[in-house]
């Protein structure tokens, strides 16, 4: 057995410890506003919060996650960090970022990530740390901007 903590919920979970923890997330969990991209880390859209760091979930076996806090879409508002969250979508609303969507919730996390530990990043910085999470809709310009935007609401 294998005890997720995801959102602030604990699951035990009979699944092998070398599943990735996309799979666990999505098939097991339930949370499906994480997505399959590539499956081999390289579009950013499995983008979770694992000890509040972003990374491939895809990437990670469930082992490594263990005894760590998770974090998805659908509990960044209220997790740990929820109010560097909170702006980051708002941002994402008030500037209509999203085109088809399948990527913004990895982007959406990965931005977030980055204002928590760079509260103003400069373009170069943006560029830098988003250029792993592809838009195959090129939305990055609106990305861009709205991350300079949340970094502004939240001072
Ligand atoms: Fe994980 Fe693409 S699905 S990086």
């Amino acid at each position: 057995m294998i005890e997720l903590r995801v959102n602030g919920e604990t699951h035990q979970l009979d699944i092998d410890p070398q599943m990735p923890l996309l799979w666990a997330l999505r098939e097991h969990v339930g949370l499906t506003g994480t997505k399959y991209g590539c499956g081999i880390g390289q579009c950013g859209a499995c983008t979770v919060h694992l000890g509040g760091a972003a990374v491939r979930s895809c990437s990670v076996p469930v082992s490594a996650a263990a005894d760590q806090d998770i974090t998805t879409i659908e509990g960044l508002a209220d997790g740990p960090r929820g109010a560097v969250g909170s702006a980051v979508q708002q941002a994402w609303q008030d500037l209509d970022v999203v085109q088809c969507g399948f990527c913004q919730s990895g982007q959406i996390m990965q931005a977030t990530a980055l204002l928590a530990t760079d509260p103003a990043p400069d373009d170069a910085a943006i560029d830098t740390n988003m250029t792993g999470n592809i838009c195959r809709c090129a939305t990055y310009a609106r990305i861009r901007r709205a991350i300079h935007k949340a970094a502004q609401a939240l001072g």
